[in-house]
């Protein structure tokens, strides 16, 4: 084993310890998936694979959710993982960036905080590798299901026709809505095709998009009881 197949063994297991006890969706397996697609978008792109297999392995143990709503928390959470590794300061920095602009939630207006605008970085085709990867994970099928594991966790509703989706959330919005599930369609899964970067990335899309339109169709149907 190469010192950086052991380095990705050994974040793997780290990685699938701090997911032991998740269901909200982002689990270990959301990981995991993430991991190889971002791959197989890497390898299309060219892209350094060592950084993209890190990046997809840490990208959620930072996620904010699990940090008591803190993004910076978690951060150093990873960061403190990446300094016990052998490897270099240009690495780790490599694998942080693409980490610390990965979130969705950050894509949405919010704050002035320049440090989460991903406009403000240079789009690397490692981050865009693991950003779609990521993206395309919550659409389509697994979209699907995630969508409503997340929802039944946070006591959501299935549907509520009387609250409509809010296309246009803040940041802040988007942390603490209590909107039905079927809302976070349109908050979020149906832009999902439009925020993709690579090709392989925006064939998927198109494809996994398709799915939901099929789905939504579905689902109102049969909430009228039309046969
Ligand atoms: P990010 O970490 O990129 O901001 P999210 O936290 O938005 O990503 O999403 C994590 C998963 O939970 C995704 O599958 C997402 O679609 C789902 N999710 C997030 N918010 C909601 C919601 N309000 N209702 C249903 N599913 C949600
Ligand atoms: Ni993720």
């Amino acid at each position: 084993m190469t010192n950086k197949e052991d380095i990705l063994k050994r974040t793997e297991d780290f990685a699938k310890n701090f997911f032991q006890k998740e269901y909200t969706g982002h689990d270990w397996w959301h990981t995991s998936r993430v991991r190889v697609l971002a791959r197989k978008i890497a390898v299309e792109e060219k892209a350094d694979l060592f950084i993209v297999e890190m990046a997809a392995l840490l990208h959620d143990v930072s996620d904010y959710k699990f940090f008591g709503g803190d993004d910076k928390a978690g951060l150093s959470f990873v960061q403190k993982w990446l300094s016990s590794l052998e490897i270099s300061k240009r690495e780790k920095e490599d694998i942080l960036k693409i980490i610390s602009h990965i979130s969705f939630k950050n894509t949405l207006p919010g704050l002035a905080d320049k440090e989460k605008d991903v406009s403000t970085i240079i789009l690397s085709k490692e981050f865009m590798a693991v950003c779609d990867a990521d993206r395309l994970d919550s659409i389509g099928a697994i979209g699907i299901a995630r969508a409503f594991t997340f929802g039944g966790f946070y006591k959501r509703k299935i549907y509520e026709p009387s609250i409509r989706p809010n296309k246009k959330m803040t940041q802040e919005e988007y942390k603490t809505t209590d909107a039905p599930s079927i809302n976070h369609f349109y908050e979020k899964l149906l832009k999902i095709k439009d925020m993709i970067y690579t090709k392989l990335g925006k064939k998927i899309a198109r494809k996994r998009h398709r799915f939901l339109n099929l789905y939504l169709k579905e689902f109102y149907k049969e909430w009228k009881g039309k046969l």
